[in-house]
């Protein structure tokens, strides 16, 4: 990307404030960055752009790569949102999310008494149909500018060579292992005589392989018909699921506009509904906007409970008005209006938090697992993607199809299962996000560009199911308002409240006891957890200097590497 040396005056103070954090220098580039959860991925993205492929060409091949390297996450059995924004400023939202298979019904995950069979999660009846090849195919295709070989080639070399399993991996397949281990095809897959491959193991994946040749040779139809779909729907009626044939065929990527929303002198473009991202970042920071942050000091008692009252407004909407656009219909405008930020504003009491159950609706808890991963592209001509894509928990539903190597997802969980019930992230939801054949499950992905003056300055997105929301919060409020470098603003320490459970959670060493004391003494809920405060990926555009700067995640371990 040109970087040019005007620069507006805000800007200028926000990004050079004093800030030492302990976190790296960002990595940084002239021209170009990758960042994404794992190091071959990244480095298959900048290779495109080397070799003069724009960011949609390298975004489709680090979702392709990230299916064989990194398989708890990285998928061509879950789904995504990808947000791109051209060098002309024109800007669209691919929805890829998963859909309910056509026979879904509303209490398919209770037995007879009304209780929840967890079924949601583990096996073939908690997928849904998958998006993530016909969206990368379709970002392709209207978007990128190389033919389907350049993009797909490096995965299918990724499979069939085999890479070298990273201490990360062997250790996943380890802690799931009992989980993983019910399923034929996943053992097949990803064991050897019955044992986990290991630290340093080459993993060959040659199954994986022959599906990502058949997306090559027949294009969607390689996935969505023929024998992947044959292989799918084989494994459906094995395992008890409810994907059929007609469910794949009929499978379309939703383009949708990004959602627009403003931050003090900044805007910024995130994820519409399905996804509660853009509207739960848009509502907080509309609340937060009313309050000087940056006076009250980063992680101060004061700007800690603000945010997260903020925050807790934002969720308890989320659980009652969020839903798939298409079946619910979500007052988007309304949520994320200025008048209704005052008016949530106003009911925060600067003395004494609002407990949980006083906001919303009450019989409605939030409902969502622990992975899911975002990437960030940034090409030399100005073009940005942001995607996240997601299996929903690690290793999805566990099953991977036999005969076709990859993973099912178990995004049916994100579906509020049981009105009042919290699901895998503790979420709960009603009516808006009740399961229905056809309909996409409530996400909280987003994936976000923030803009000044037109320009963008911070390209965005993270995992960790409802934190994703509270993760680009922060990170976003960090650089905003701390004038934290990237790297310094996505490592810093965070906190999450998501209305119900009505708690503070603080990420551990990050918040000093007497910080967690004033909370508390504002009747806030203050618990200290260890981990589990998602992962954030992110792009810094320096315009005074002239670097674009990647960070990823401390906590995740992934890689931004740029020319
Ligand atoms: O779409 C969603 O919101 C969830 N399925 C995302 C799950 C997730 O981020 C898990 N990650 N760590």
């Amino acid at each position: 990307m040109n970087i040019k040396l005007l620069i507006p005056a805000f800007w200028l103070f926000a990004h050079s404030a004093e800030c030492s954090g302990a976190a790296p220098a960002p990595v940084r580039a002239r021209h170009a960055m990758v960042v994404s959860a794992h190091a071959a991925a990244s480095e298959v993205g900048l290779d495109i752009l080397r070799r003069g492929g724009n960011a949609v060409d390298a975004a489709v091949a680090v979702g392709f790569a990230l299916a064989v390297v990194y398989p708890e996450a990285g998928n061509l059995g879950g789904g995504g949102f990808m947000l791109i924004r051209k060098s002309s400023g024109e800007a669209a939202f691919l929805d890829f999310r998963e859909t309910a298979p056509r026979a879904a019904s509303r209490s398919m995950y209770l037995d007879s008494a009304g209780n929840q069979t967890g079924r949601s999660v583990d096996g073939d009846l908690a997928a849904g149909v998958p998006g993530s090849v016909a969206g990368l195919l379709t970002a392709l295709r209207d978007y990128g500018s190389m033919p389907p070989a350049s993009v797909l080639q490096p995965a299918i070399e990724l499979a069939e060579k085999g890479f070298i399993v990273d201490r990360r991996m062997a250790g996943n397949l380890r802690d799931y292992g009992t989980r993983l281990r019910q399923f034929p095809g996943t053992l097949a897959a990803f064991s050897r005589s019955g044992d986990w491959v290991a630290e340093g193991d080459t993993l060959r994946q040659p199954e994986l392989a022959r599906t990502l040749r058949r997306i090559l040779q027949d294009g969607i139809k390689g996935f969505y018909e023929g024998e992947t779909a044959r292989l799918i729907v084989e494994e459906m009626q094995r395992g008890g699921g409810l994907i059929t044939e007609a469910d794949l065929n009929n499978y379309r990527v939703m383009v949708r506009q990004p959602l627009h929303g403003r931050y003090r002198d900044s805007e910024f473009l995130s994820a519409p509904p399905p996804s509660s991202g853009g509207i739960c970042l848009s509502e907080a920071l509309n609340i937060l906007d009313g309050y000087d942050l940056r006076s009250l000091g980063f992680h101060s008692s004061r700007s800690v409970y603000l945010i997260a009252e903020a925050m807790k407004r934002a969720f308890a909407d989320r659980a009652e008005y969020l839903g798939d656009p298409e079946f619910t219909n979500v007052p988007t405008e309304r949520l994320i209006s200025s008048d209704y930020a005052a008016a949530l504003r106003s009911s925060i009491d600067s003395a004494r938090a609002t407990p949980s159950e006083l906001l919303g609706h009450p019989d409605l808890r939030p409902h969502e697992g622990p992975h899911t991963t975002h990437y960030v592209v940034v090409d030399a001509g100005g073009m940005i993607v942001s995607t996240t894509t997601t299996l929903n928990d690690a290793y999805g539903n566990k099953v991977v199809v036999p005969g076709a190597g990859f993973f099912l997802n178990d995004e049916m969980d994100d579906f509020s299962v049981k009105p009042g019930v919290p699901n895998l992230y503790g979420l709960v939801g009603g009516d808006a996000n009740a399961i229905a054949g056809g309909k996409r499950p409530l996400s909280s992905m987003a994936p976000t560009i923030v803009l000044r003056d037109g320009r963008p300055v911070l390209v965005l997105g993270a995992r960790g199911g409802s934190r994703i929301i509270t993760s680009i919060l922060q990170t976003v409020i960090n650089v905003v308002d701390y004038g934290m470098n990237v790297q310094e603003a996505v490592d810093a320490p965070r906190f999450h409240h998501q209305w119900l459970p009505d708690t503070l959670d603080c990420e551990q060493y990050g918040f000093p006891l007497d910080v967690r004391q004033h909370l508390a003494e504002r009747a806030e809920n203050v618990r200290e957890s260890p981990g589990g405060f998602g992962a954030v990926e992110a792009i810094f555009f320096d315009w005074k200097d002239g670097w674009i700067e990647g960070a990823s995640d401390s906590r995740e371990g992934g890689t931004a590497i740029g020319y």
